[in-house]
């Protein structure tokens, strides 16, 4: 076999396609079968491929585990069809094979507005981006995946939040055409979501992704790096820094994000990405202790002196608040449920995406957050940061 054709298998596993078409026989080596359809299915909760064998007249089934899924592939291109569809959810491709060996390659890259092509079966997987059995080494050596690529018990709760967040970044991205694009993850730590989106947006999307991940611990960087440098991950790099005072590693920043950076943490990576007009921001914060230390109210004391409510109604408050001040700065802001709470009490996801925001919807913004300052007697990192430059009163 030779190696484009060996790469183009390799590319097809990688997509983790949900139906393949081999069709357009010639001649006798095709064992008889005039077409082989593969579809992905889920049999009692496993995701599977099952093999269709066409004859004229007879229909034959096989079921083979995903990891089987290159050597059938193989298998099949050994034999004489002219054409090969491959469906993913985000990706088609279709291969013409001539007499000759020679062949004629196209591949599409499927808005993710348009109906997606999905798994069957009697219980299907989530409409999840990234699914078990995948191929995703790196998950396997960051510990989320075992080496059959199911998801670890413990790392459920993680491997639900990485995906949602990649299901945001996704949604985000429908109006995204460049070939390239320059993301910062602050407070990336382990950096399951980060090595999760590098996949999603190179294997996935087909966008050539250049991701900086930021954290303050040694450890993590060098174990990443060499992570990154081992599955060849080019466009994937860890730095050790504060996110306070981080400059831009990029001319153009497209994309920010936090997943529970702690504490004001979110506040400068906020402010970062405002300050170099980043075009999109996907933050969940974390642990907002700063106003909860902060918080008091002659009115509303109802809130304030039971500790549950207080630390709940102090990350809202928060939240609220940086909603606001990036309003202010020019940009469509949405607070969202990130997880169901069972998955993380941390469940709040800050969308925003720079906008022409009229002058007086901005001033509005700045002046719902000042009135929660002024009520519970906060000064709200964010919010300082950005009227210092300002110099608003
Ligand atoms: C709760 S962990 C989250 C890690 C990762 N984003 C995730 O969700 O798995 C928060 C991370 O933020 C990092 N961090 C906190 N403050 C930071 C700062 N000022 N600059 C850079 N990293 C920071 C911590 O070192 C830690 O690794």
């Amino acid at each position: 076999m030779n190696e484009e054709i060996s790469n183009i298998i390799e590319d097809i596993v990688l997509k983790d396609p949900e139906k393949i078409v081999f069709s357009n026989p010639s001649g006798s080596q095709s064992d008889g079968f005039i077409k082989i359809i593969i579809n992905k299915i889920v049999l009692k909760d496993i995701p599977t491929y099952q093999i269709e064998q066409y004859t004229e007249k007879q229909v034959f089934h096989r079921n083979i585990s995903c990891d089987l899924l290159k050597d059938a592939l193989i298998d099949l291109f050994e034999k004489p069809y002219r054409q090969v569809n491959v469906f993913a959810e985000r990706y088609q491709m279709e291969l013409r094979i001539g007499k000759k060996g020679n062949y004629h390659l196209t591949r599409k890259h499927i808005d993710t507005s348009e109906p997606r092509i999905r798994a069957t079966g009697n219980n299907r997987q989530k409409n999840h981006i990234i699914k078990e059995g995948m191929a995703v080494p790196a998950l396997i050596e960051l510990g989320v995946f075992t080496p059959e690529q199911k998801v670890k018990n413990s790392m459920q709760d993680k491997f639900r939040q990485i995906n949602r967040f990649t299901e945001f970044i996704d949604d985000c991205l429908r109006d995204f055409h460049k070939e390239k694009i320059n993301i910062i993850d602050f407070g990336c730590g382990k950096s399951y979501l980060t090595f999760i989106v590098y996949h999603y947006l190179k294997e996935i999307r087909g966008i050539e992704p250049d991701i900086v991940g930021l954290d303050l611990k040694s450890d993590v960087i060098k174990k990443c790096n060499d992570l990154a440098g081992k599955f060849g991950y080019n466009g994937l790099r860890f730095e050790k820094g504060d996110i306070n005072g981080f400059r831009a590693p990029f001319d153009k920043v497209d994309m920010v994000l936090t997943l529970h950076a702690c504490d004001t943490a979110t506040d400068y990576a906020l402010y970062n990405a405002i300050n170099w007009g980043a075009d999109k921001i996907l933050s969940v914060p974390c642990c907002q202790h700063e106003i909860n230390g902060q918080i008091r109210s002659e009115r509303f004391t109802a809130l304030t002196k039971y500790g549950l409510i207080k630390e709940r109604f102090s990350s809202l408050v928060t939240d609220a608040i940086r909603g606001c001040m990036l309003e202010y700065s020019g940009y469509r802001t949405d607070l969202m449920e990130f997880v169901d709470i069972e998955h993380s009490p941390k469940n709040v996801l800050i969308r925003a995406q720079k906008h022409n925001i009229s002058m007086e919807k901005r001033k509005k913004a700045l002046s719902e957050a000042r009135n929660l300052c002024e009520e519970f007697g906060l000064d709200q990192t964010l919010m300082r940061l950005i009227l210092k430059d300002t110099q608003e009163k």
